[in-house]
């Protein structure tokens, strides 16, 4: 992408209604507009980030064996009754009234509509395990929208419900989602701690919250810091394997982490007092057993081995998507802007040109930007006919891991600059040998 043809709306002013520095720096850096209380246009640079987060999301439910699809946003509220949340479930969630005068609703979680899709079609064990998911806009209508993204009342969502004949094999859906979240909030360069959390109203019995730490969290946290030592990196995960994924979990799960919800002061005491922190937290994700709550009361009924008709096990898991653009940038930026983790970053490079309109200039810049695409490592070209220092603002605002300037000075010389916008250091080389960096460091991303 050129930037002269793009739109890139950003702001010079920072603006007044953005408390924390996420919500700031996505306004300013152009990437969403308000378009009314928690509801949001994704403008094309933030869209490019939803969309990568999106992606990942969805590679990492497909690994662990998980099926997409995608259900409506408007849902009847006959599926509701039926549950008795339509009554139970409060003034968050939006009810609409078509020209029929049937009741609808726009769907703030599925539960219902997966249960119904299910006992519509499966009837027996040998069906199961089945773990269906989908991404797809929620909307609740939050008392306090705010923070932009993080609290809106128009969301994007991943959530997945499984399906099983019993608790051992529900709780080996458990283990998997809790694996695949580790490992996509891994690849989106977060560290986020599961936390034994508290149910709250769809009701459960095992549950764990994904809290990326971050003075702006809307959470209280208590930790052992051995929690955040632990990584994945390149291990490979074999998701038919139960017992290495109950080993995984274990190892995430030993370690004291509770929200304030289900603290217990007692258990925190006897860590090693070195090592107990607390801090505020964003909840970017849930996984919940919930056992046969909604099966029961919407009979989903499946025959066991043994010809019995048993209601299913059943669990359901998030991922808050769009939340979690602003939690990234929560977690990674500085006061000259957004600093995109190679996961999940809008672009893969920036091509600064210094003299536009300087014929030797132009054609590096023209080389470069080829090169780059024909490696797959999209780069945003900024060709606009403005200073350096505007050229480096903008590209230090909306945040690409790396930038490449391009100038008379360096190009006499045979080479171009490669900066990385997290440490600030450059380095000089040929084009080609840019190119060939990049493709390196994207390898494993
Ligand atoms: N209003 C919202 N705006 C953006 N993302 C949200 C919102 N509510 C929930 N999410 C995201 O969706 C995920 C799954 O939804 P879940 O039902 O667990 O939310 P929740 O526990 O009600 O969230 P919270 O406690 O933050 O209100 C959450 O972990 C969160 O990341
Ligand atoms: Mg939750």
């Amino acid at each position: 992408m050129r930037l002269s043809r793009y739109f890139l709306p950003v702001l010079k002013e920072t603006p007044a209604e953005a408390q924390i520095a996420s919500h700031r720096l996505m306004l300013r850096a152009g990437m969403i507009k308000q378009s009314s209380a928690g509801i949001y246009s994704w403008l094309p640079l933030g869209y490019r980030v939803l969309r990568n987060i999106e992606r990942i999301v969805h590679e990492e439910q497909q690994r662990a064996g998980h099926i997409p699809m995608l259900m409506p946003t408007l849902q009847s509220a006959d599926l509701w009754r039926e549950s008795g949340r339509y009554d139970a479930y409060g003034p968050e969630m939006l009810r609409i009234r078509d020209r029929h005068d049937r009741d609808m609703l726009y769907g703030p979680t599925n539960e219902e509509m997966i249960t119904d899709i299910f006992r519509s079609h499966v009837a027996s064990y040998r069906d199961l395990p089945m773990t269906l998911y989908h991404i797809q806009w929620k909307f609740r209508d939050e008392v306090r929208p705010r923070f932009g993204v993080m609290r809106g009342r128009e969301f994007f969502m991943k959530d997945g419900y499984n399906f099983d004949v019993s608790y051992e094999d529900a709780m080996y859906a458990y283990d998997r989602h809790m694996v695949s979240y580790l490992r996509t909030y891994e690849r989106m360069g977060l560290k986020a701690i599961p936390m034994r959390a508290d149910s709250g109203p769809i009701g459960g019995e095992d549950t764990h919250e994904f809290l990326v730490l971050a003075d702006t969290g809307e959470s209280e946290v208590f930790y052992d810091s051995a929690i955040t030592d632990l990584t994945l990196g390149d291990r490979t995960i074999d998701y038919d394997d139960r017992a290495s994924l109950r080993a995984v979990c274990e190892e995430w799960t030993t370690p004291y982490a509770r929200t304030d919800e289900t603290h217990d002061e007692e258990a925190y005491a006897s860590i090693p007092e070195e090592r107990r922190r607390t801090s505020r937290g964003i909840e970017v994700g849930q996984i919940f057993y919930f056992g046969t709550k909604y099966s029961e009361a919407m009979g989903a009924i499946v025959t066991n081995e043994d010809g019995e008709r048993v209601p299913v096990h059943m669990g359901s898991h998030g991922i808050g998507v769009s939340r979690l653009v602003g939690a990234i940038i929560e977690a990674s930026h500085d006061d000259k802007g957004i600093i995109w983790p190679e996961g999940v970053t809008p672009y893969r490079a920036g091509i600064v040109n210094l003299r536009q309109g300087d014929a030797e200039a132009d054609a590096a810049c023209e080389q470069l930007y080829a090169a780059l695409g024909d490696a797959g490592l999209d780069p945003l070209y900024d060709d606009r006919d403005e200073r350096a220092g505007a050229k480096f603002a903008t590209m230090d605002l909306i945040g690409l891991p790396w930038r490449i300037t391009v100038g008379p000075r360096g190009l006499a010389k045979g080479v171009v600059e490669l900066t990385s916008r997290r440490t600030g250091e450059s380095e000089e080389m040929s084009i080609e040998a840019a190119v060939e960096r990049l493709r390196e460091i994207y390898a494993g991303v």
